[in-house]
Formats: structure tokens, C-alpha cells, sequence
């Protein structure tokens, strides 16, 4: 029998919402899956020609496009920040929706923030920022951070961020407003090229999502 596909999940938020997708495609983990206090990191699958492995979002990425894993959920920012040549993303879930925003402290004058050539930005997402604030004619200068960007402004490290918004309620607590949104950002299936091209179960799975999500639009 061959290998078992291996199918990478994001911790997080996203994971909620994909659980239930993934179990209409037939991918229910293992209990232990959900138990806290289980440190594993892999697990068999209902179905078991394949398991699932539980990673941080940006390693989802890198997990499929090295090929370590055929296939995955990830939001379509991380697949944006990376730009792997070798990740392919054909179904959009539409699930995990929320936004790439810039913010600002809210006492900072936005015309002041816009206006200068130079700044400073914290963010997961350096490319992505990069390449945004270089369209609008402003170098950005980016600290990259791994979480709490909010509170970058607040202790002098940067005078803005990029961070993703759902509800707005960690700016509104950390004294930042949105001056501009980059992109809105959903959850994607991914697959690894080469894999989609020599294994049939990896066409076969993105088939099977793109039915789910047509079914969900009808
Ligand atoms: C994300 C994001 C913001 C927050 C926005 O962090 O980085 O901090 O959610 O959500 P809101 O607009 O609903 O307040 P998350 O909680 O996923 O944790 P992370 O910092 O570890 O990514």
C-alpha cells in the first residue's frame, strides 16, 4: 500500500472553521486530535490512506511547497507573503474571512503617516508590506515580528503596522485605526504541484473540495 497523503493544518482560528469542511471531504482526525493535552503533532485519519499534522500557518505553506505535505488549508495572505512557486491554491473555502490591514496609532495624524517617504512597519507579512507601501511611492522599512504587532506603535518599535483584522477589536484595544486595507484574505485549499501531477489522490481531494464549496455557493 502506498505512503499515506499528508494533509497540514493551521493552529489558530482558521482551524475551527475547517474542521467541519474537512470532515464533509471525509478528513476526520483522530480523538486525540482534539485532546489539550496530547502533544503530538500527527495523526491518522478516518480515511486511512491519509493524516493530518497540526502546524503553524506560514509552515502549512512550507510543509506543501517542500512537498513534505501534498496538501493543506491556509489563508490566502500566507500564500500571498510567500509566493512558492511550487503551491498551488484551487479552491477558495470561504471560510476564514478577514483582512490585511495598515494601522496606526489613533492619535497619530494619518496624513503625517501617509505623507513620509520612510517608515517603519511591524508585521508578520514583510513582502507583502514591502511591495504595497513601494505601489503608493514609500519605502517601508519592516520589523518582522511573530504576533502582538499592536503593540509595536505603543513602545516606539514602529510607527505603523500590517497586521490581519476580523473584528477590529484587538486595534480598538490597543489604541490603533485602519488607514488601509492591502487584501480581504479567505482560507485556500492548497496542494504541492508535483504531487497533484503524479499522485491521483491528490487530484482526487481537490475534486472533492471543489464539489463541497460548489455545493455551499448553490
Ligand atoms: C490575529 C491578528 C490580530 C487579531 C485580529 O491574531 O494577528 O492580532 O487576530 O482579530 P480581531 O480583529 O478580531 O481582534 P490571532 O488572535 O489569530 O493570534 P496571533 O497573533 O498568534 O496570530
Amino acid at each position: 500500500m502506498s505512503e499515506p497523503l499528508t494533509f497540514a493544518v493551521p493552529k489558530g482560528r482558521i482551524l475551527d472553521e475547517a474542521l467541519p469542511v474537512m470532515a464533509r471531504a471525509g478528513l476526520v482526525p483522530e480523538s486525540a486530535f482534539h485532546d489539550k493535552g496530547n502533544r503530538s503533532l500527527s495523526f491518522a485519519c478516518e480515511r486511512s490512506d491519509m493524516r493530518i499534522i497540526r502546524v503553524r500557518a506560514f509552515d502549512v505553506a512550507t510543509f506543501v511547497a517542500f512537498g513534505a505535505a501534498q496538501a493543506g488549508i491556509v489563508g490566502s495572505d500566507v500564500i500571498e507573503e510567500f509566493d512558492f512557486s511550487e503551491l498551488y491554491a484551487p479552491v477558495d473555502l470561504d471560510i476564514g474571512h478577514c483582512r490585511l490591514s495598515v494601522a496606526v496609532p489613533q492619535d497619530a495624524s494619518a496624513g503625517q503617516a501617509s505623507k513620509a517617504s520612510h517608515i517603519r512597519v511591524a508585521t508578520k507579512y514583510p513582502n507583502i508590506t514591502h511591495r504595497w507601501f513601494e505601489q503608493q511611492g514609500v519605502q517601508a522599512e519592516c520589523i518582522k515580528l511573530n504576533g502582538a504587532m499592536e503593540l509595536a506603535p505603543s513602545l516606539g518599535l514602529a510607527g505603523q503596522i500590517v497586521d490581519l483584522v476580523s473584528s477590529g477589536r484587538t486595534l480598538k484595544d490597543n489604541g490603533l485605526v485602519e488607514t488601509g486595507t492591502i487584501m480581504q484574505v479567505s482560507a485556500r485549499l492548497i496542494v504541492n504541484r508535483a504531487a497533484l501531477k503524479t499522485d491521483p489522490r491528490v487530484a482526487a481531494l481537490v475534486e472533492t473540495f471543489r464539489a463541497l464549496t460548489a455545493q455551499e455557493a448553490a
